[in-house]
């Protein structure tokens, strides 16, 4: 098989993963025959080269996911759900309308897809080892408590998989407790995983 046959495959594939479709082998086949006749009409030179598929993810850091994704989807859904007291009265906050179901189901699904992404091998903790605050451990040091076991990493996303699950199914129930209390698991999961990799010494006894 030529380099480009193999890419055209691959294309094919991701394709239909990305559109949610799995498309059989014999399709894909037939798709790239389609494709390379295609090509032979525009040019008779194949490209020679293919991308390896290890380098075909180009993988932020762990502090940018957090940072970009898992902290803002978090907030949005804790933020949804709340009893406010203040001296002008009680505010039971929750969604009320469907397109305030929607909007909080949105910071669910991006909740959950991010705990894909942080388990991904190859992630790295953060660029360059910036000062860390009291209590915290190095760059290094928590890239290396990763690379001990990787699984263990990964069973510590699961957990906030878990709970942002609770949460989506809240919301498909329009049900604000259930999120609320799905708010307390995910507050948990993000809690075990830091104290585990990122503050070690603020483990509380018993905990
Ligand atoms: C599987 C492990 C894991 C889980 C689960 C996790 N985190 Fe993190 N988080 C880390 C690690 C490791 C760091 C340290 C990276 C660093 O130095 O910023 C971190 C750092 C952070 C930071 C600091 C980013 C910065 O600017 O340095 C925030 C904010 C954060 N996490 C929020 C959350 C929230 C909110 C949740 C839960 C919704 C969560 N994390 C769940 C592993 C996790």
């Amino acid at each position: 098989m030529q380099p480009w046959e193999w890419l055209v495959q691959e294309v094919g594939h991701d394709l239909g993963y990305a559109l949610g479709v799995r498309i059989p082998k014999r399709h894909v086949q037939a798709l790239s025959l389609s494709l390379v006749i295609g090509m032979g009409a525009c040019s008779s030179k194949a490209p020679t080269t293919a991308v390896a598929p290890a380098q075909r993810f180009r993988l932020t850091t762990i502090q940018e996911l957090m940072e970009g994704q898992i902290d803002p989807a978090a907030d949005a859904l804790w933020a949804s759900v709340a009893i406010i007291q203040s001296p002008s009265g009680t505010e039971d906050r929750q969604p009320r309308t469907d397109a305030e179901w929607l909007g909080v189901r949105a910071h669910a699904i991006a909740l959950i897809e991010a705990t894909n992404l942080l388990s991904m091998p190859g992630r790295r903790v953060k660029s360059g080892d910036s000062p860390v605050g009291a209590g915290e451990l190095s760059a290094a040091e928590i890239q290396q408590r990763i690379d001990a076991s990787h699984d263990s990493f990964v069973r510590f996303a699961s957990l906030l998989q878990d709970a942002a699950l609770k949460a989506l199914a809240a919301i498909n129930a329009k049900d604000p407790q259930g999120l609320m209390d799905a708010g307390g698991l995910i507050d948990e999961a993000c809690e075990a995983c830091h104290v585990t990799y990122w503050y070690p010494s603020q483990r509380r006894s018993g905990s």
